[in-house]
């Protein structure tokens, strides 16, 4: 009965201990594509051929249920998978949809039509991919009127982080939050779109003052994903142990990873 969380690299690990809390009990096996990160550089169709590689070696570990616990991809690939490539008794979900609806403040599936909501100034920090691709603006203008949103291409933040180069990444963030300033000085939410950005969590509220509420997907995305247990329990795939896959270097991801989450991880070979 194991869930797939896949990300391009360790950024999607934030979404798997947010999940591994909120759901002890289900096995996850979770695969970052360390080889081919970052994807946010990449353009839509080699996004689609990766992020497609990825859920389809989860669906051999025994996953019928795929989270895309990347914004990018979930913004560049995730449809076109939905239209045309997935088997009809494997399920793949991305991670915008639950953000929005708790912008918006919808309830799960809430399919009603668009309509004004609290929030008027948004800011959008993301890969240069995922901005883009529009699919933030697009997902939100089904949901919401009236909202103006100003996007960052925040460059360099993912490299920064899967380098471990917190340094630098601080840097990065800081001067994108300057940038997104000066076209929108008053931002009153501001959205982490890339798994990657919690690990910086505390930089952006910082660099954006505590007027600014900052939301992050992790929590969201694991309270979401519990919601859709309870409505699809036959979701859950066969696969009964949690394991780690890695298509990059299993040592050198496992440190990396083991330092994000303060915990031991070990990764093998995808
Ligand atoms: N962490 C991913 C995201 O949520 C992708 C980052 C990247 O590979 O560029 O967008």
């Amino acid at each position: 009965m194991a869930v797939g969380i896949f990300d391009s690299g360790l950024g999607g690990l934030t979404v798997l201990d947010a999940v591994q809390k909120r759901l002890p009990d289900v096995p996850l096996v979770y695969l970052g594509d360390n080889a081919h990160a970052p994807y946010g550089v990449r353009d839509a169709d080699d996004v689609y051929d990766l992020t497609t590689r990825a859920a389809d070696r989860l669906f051999q570990a025994g996953c019928d249920l795929v989270i895309l616990a990347c914004n990018t991809a979930s913004a560049a690939a995730l449809r076109r998978m939905q239209e045309a490539w997935v088997p009809t008794d494997k399920r793949v979900l991305g991670v915008f949809v639950p953000l929005i609806e708790a912008l918006t403040e919808r309830q799960w599936g809430d399919n009603s039509p668009p309509r004004e909501v609290a929030v008027k100034h948004v800011a959008l920090f993301a890969t240069p991919a995922t901005v883009s691709s529009r699919a933030f603006q697009r997902e939100l203008a089904f949901r919401a009127i009236g909202v103006d949103v100003e996007a960052q291409a925040c460059g360099g933040v993912v490299d920064a982080i899967e380098d471990g180069d917190m340094i630098l990444a601080e840097a990065l963030v800081r001067s994108h939050v300057d940038a997104l300033r000066r076209k929108m000085p008053t931002p009153e939410a501001a959205i982490l779109g890339c798994t990657h950005y919690p690990l910086m969590q505390e930089v952006f509220q910082d660099a954006l003052g505590p007027d600014v509420a900052v939301y992050s997907q992790a929590n969201l995305v694991a309270e979401s994903l519990a919601d859709y247990l309870i409505r699809h329990p036959k979701m859950m795939g066969p696969g009964e142990a949690s394991k780690f896959l890695t298509t990059g270097d299993p040592k050198r991801v496992s440190s990396r990873a083991t330092q994000f989450l303060r915990r031991q991880i070990t990764f093998e070979a995808a």
